[in-house]
């Protein structure tokens, strides 16, 4: 608590805002006012204290009060995957720390490179036992970033927030996401496994560490200090974070879900994934390494280059899913933001659109449960003429308020007749800039599309805008 000054106003908690009002005054009056405040919002008064907080107290969360921890070696760090981290890093306004086991052998000449977090030497971690057959000693060294990122103290930190070297977060997007709690209780924020199976084996409590995962900083001073003493109950535990969710237990705490983290334990092609994600900001994308470059012809970084030109135009509308309906031919469409857009030459009803499509293999082969996700996937036809006709990302620019983001169709070699959406060769969206606040961020809501009507036979223009109050997502008649 010392190091946050903000904090005693921020924590004050409502009952005791209620007792300073009752002991102030005595008039009758403002008895009454207390006792309507009770009686109509006691299951709301956590939800408005923390509003005013944001509003009042202090200034809004920022990257300023994060303290980023990432978990490599040596040998990943200088192979390629800090060309990963560079995608995000934002050297004016983030803190934190890369932790090696050794410094790279070229170090001295990167030393001055700010585009990259500085080099960490992880603490010594011989003394204690690890005994998971076939797993990696160094899940102990990743484990205890927590407490070595909390001894650089760090001040005027909100959030601790941890990752692997593949780990690529959207920052603007972290913010918003961690906005949403109050930094002064103690959480533990990030995201399951995508496969039931791992999640029954490592379990569904626990923040997979390559999705990434924030812990408040009161929380992360707490467990930092009795860090090393509970890691000696668990040297038969697979990996880091199964560590730190098991210290985390200890301390009573448990996993809050944010959908918006993704550990992505999938193989190959990813695109199903991206293309039907939650409404709710991009926080991170892992493992990709694991799968297909998410664009067509080109390179794993390349692809992400390309998908972060977006990010840098909208961060908050990246890979929102909207559904529209060309009604003339009776196509459904889907934009996800920032990525693709996709054209059916058929009436598709909203809730067939919304699951993931498996365009990915498993992760791990084995029993059905291997392949049971946490989410309900619809069937991707072997055959590509019969899927829908997609459009990749091609350029995103932004003028006068309104942004364009043009999608360029992806190479096939199927016949079509003119009703069918394969003629058209090329989508342009028009979008506002989101700026989520934070009912917004609490109860989100999809917003809606209109097919605009188009001037040639290769080229559809999409306009996204709110819904109104009373809209339907539907094809109309
Ligand atoms: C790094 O920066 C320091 C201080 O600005 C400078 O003295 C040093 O020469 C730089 N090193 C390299 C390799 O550029
Ligand atoms: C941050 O990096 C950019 C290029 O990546 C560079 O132009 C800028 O000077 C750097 N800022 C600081 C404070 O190091
Ligand atoms: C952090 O603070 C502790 C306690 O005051 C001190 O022992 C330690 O040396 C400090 N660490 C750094 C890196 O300044
Ligand atoms: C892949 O990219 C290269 C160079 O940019 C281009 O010549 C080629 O046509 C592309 N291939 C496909 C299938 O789009
Ligand atoms: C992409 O958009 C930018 C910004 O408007 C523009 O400068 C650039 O020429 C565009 N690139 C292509 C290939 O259209
Ligand atoms: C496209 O498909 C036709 C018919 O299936 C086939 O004959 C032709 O070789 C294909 N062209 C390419 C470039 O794959």
């Amino acid at each position: 608590m010392r190091l946050f000054p903000q904090s005693p106003s921020k924590t004050q908690n409502p009952s005791r805002l209620i007792n300073l009002f009752i002991i102030s005054s005595s008039v009758f009056t403002l008895f009454l006012l207390v006792s309507f405040f009770l009686v109509f919002t006691s299951s709301k008064l956590e939800h408005i204290s923390s509003l005013s907080q944001d509003e009042y107290s202090s200034p809004s969360t920022s990257l300023e009060h994060i303290v980023f921890g990432i978990a490599s070696n040596q040998k990943s760090w200088s192979a390629k995957r800090k060309e990963y981290v560079r995608l995000w890093w934002k050297n004016q306004s983030m803190r934190g720390c890369v932790f090696l086991d050794s410094l790279p052998p070229d170090h001295h000449r990167h030393a001055n490179d700010t585009s990259l977090p500085p080099v960490c030497i992880s603490g010594d971690t011989a003394r204690f036992r690890y005994t998971y057959r076939g797993g990696l000693k160094s899940a102990i060294r990743v484990a205890r970033v927590v407490s070595e990122i909390v001894a650089l103290n760090h001040t005027n930190v909100r959030w601790y927030v941890f990752g692997d070297d593949d780990t690529v977060f959207f920052p603007e997007n972290l913010v918003k996401t961690l906005s949403k709690y109050d930094h002064g209780l103690w959480y533990y924020i990030g995201t399951t496994s995508e496969v039931y199976e791992q999640n029954r084996v490592f379990g569904f409590g626990m923040a997979y560490g390559g999705a990434g995962f924030a812990i408040s900083a009161p929380l992360a001073k707490v467990l930092a200090k009795v860090f090393d003493s509970c890691l000696e109950r668990y040297p038969h535990l697979y990996g880091s974070d199964s560590r730190i969710s098991s210290c985390l237990a200890e301390l009573g705490v448990g996993l809050t879900r944010e959908p918006g983290f993704h550990q992505n334990d999938i193989h190959g092609d990813m695109f199903g994934l991206l293309a039907s994600h939650p409404v709710t900001p991009l926080v991170s994308l892992h493992h990709i390494d694991h799968v297909n470059p998410i664009f067509p012809n080109m390179t794993t970084l390349n692809a992400l280059q390309h998908l972060f030109k977006a990010a840098n135009v909208d961060s908050q509308r990246m890979l929102q899913k909207t559904v529209c309906y060309d009604r003339w031919f009776s196509w459904t469409i889907m934009v996800s933001w920032g990525y693709a857009v996709q054209a059916y030459g058929n009436h598709i009803l909203l809730p067939d659109a919304l699951p993931v499509q498996e365009t990915f293999s498993q992760w791990k082969k084995g029993s059905v449960l291997t392949g049971a996700y946490l989410f309900n996937t619809r069937e991707h036809h072997k055959d590509p003429c019969r899927r829908p006709v997609v459009f990749f990302l091609d350029n995103v620019s932004s003028g006068a308020g309104r942004i364009k983001s043009t999608y360029k169709k992806s190479y096939e070699n199927c016949s079509y007749d003119m009703a069918s959406p394969r003629r058209l060769e090329e989508v342009k969206v028009y979008s506002h800039k989101l700026d989520f606040d934070m009912k917004q961020l609490q109860a989100p809501r999809r917003q809606c599309c209109d097919v605009l009507p188009s001037s040639g036979n290769k080229v559809m223009e999409i306009e996204i805008r709110e819904c109104k109050e009373e809209e339907l997502i539907h094809m109309h008649p």
